[in-house]
């Protein structure tokens, strides 16, 4: 069936009433074929949140050139050890394998002994991006607030901005969730969650910010998508890499002013809205502090 065809209505974020079933991982997949979307920086701050949280959290990077996500981290230890501190951090391995097989080998190892298993896709399509894909029970594509962003997803008409036609990308993750299906039924997973998690809101102009939440929410319901707010343009976000650290390690950043308390709000919000099973029996609703 094409997606063009088809009227599938977003998920039904229901995972958050859900608990994670014993023995298996949460598996979160940070994706957009668009290079520099905020991936690998939406995936590192939700992956420590959820350390904060209690969660035992490991990451896969499956970009071995650039892999981000793993010198944010390795940053990060360098840092505590540096200043003999114990704070919350995931474990993140790079994948270097050279079959799909492989890949699939390294989830169910990393899977085995965690509560969320994050994987950071490159800004590319491969066959390992396709893999992790449809091992998604959370899909997250960060985008900026641009029609350049936009058009992985889909074309829109340049007078009206309407949605022409639906792009490759939104193709692909069609195409993913069919042959994911099986997955859910044998496996008994969740039904893929996926969302658009807009990124470096805050400094484009308020007209093409309205045009575009038009043409996202109409896709939204011809792909089955949700859309949230992520994190917004900050130099933070930038500024933190070298240190590994993130907007979550209280009292461990310097001055900053009052700017990242906003900043940790709209984090804790995204980490809501991602409506994510609990991972321990005790635990209602996850909160960050
Ligand atoms: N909310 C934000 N505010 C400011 N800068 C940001 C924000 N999110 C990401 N960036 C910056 O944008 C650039 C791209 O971000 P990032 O590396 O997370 O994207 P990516 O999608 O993982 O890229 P790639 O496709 O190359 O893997 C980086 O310089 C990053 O620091
Ligand atoms: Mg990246």
């Amino acid at each position: 069936m094409s997606p063009a065809a088809a009227s599938a209505q977003p998920s039904d974020p229901m995972l958050a009433g859900r608990r994670l079933r014993q023995g298996q991982a949460h598996r979160i997949v940070f994706a957009n074929e668009k290079g520099g979307t905020g991936k690998s920086t939406t995936a590192v701050h939700v992956a420590v949140a959820l350390s904060y949280l209690g969660a035992r959290v490991a990451a896969i990077d499956l970009d071995p050139r650039q892999r981000t996500t793993h010198r944010y981290i390795e940053n990060r230890l360098t840092t505590l050890e540096k200043r003999g501190l114990t704070l919350p951090t995931p474990d993140c391995e790079v994948f270097r394998g050279e079959t799909t097989g492989d890949l699939i080998a390294m989830i169910r190892r990393m899977e085995a002994t965690c509560d969320f298993l994050i994987i950071d896709n490159p800004g590319r399509d491969d066959p390992f991006a396709r893999i992790a894909v449809e091992h998604a029970d959370t899909l997250v594509t960060p985008m900026n607030d641009s029609f350049v962003d936009f058009d992985l997803i889909g074309q829109v008409d340049a007078e009206t901005f309407k949605v022409r036609k639906l792009s490759f990308f939104a193709e692909l993750i069609w195409e993913a969730r069919l042959r994911r299906s099986r997955m859910t039924i044998e496996q008994q997973r969740p039904e893929m969650d996926w969302i658009v998690v807009r990124n470096r809101t805050g400094h484009v102009e308020a007209r093409n910010q309205a045009r575009l939440h038009k043409a996202l929410n109409e896709m939204s319901k011809r792909v089955g998508f949700r859309v949230t707010q992520g994190l917004s343009e900050r130099v933070i976000y930038r500024e933190l890499f070298p240190s590994g650290l993130t907007l979550l390690d209280k009292g461990h950043l310097g001055e900053l002013g009052t700017s990242h308390l906003v900043a940790r709000q709209e984090l804790r919000a995204l980490v809501k809205t991602l409506s994510l099973p609990a991972f321990n029996p005790e635990q209602g609703e996850l909160e960050i502090a």
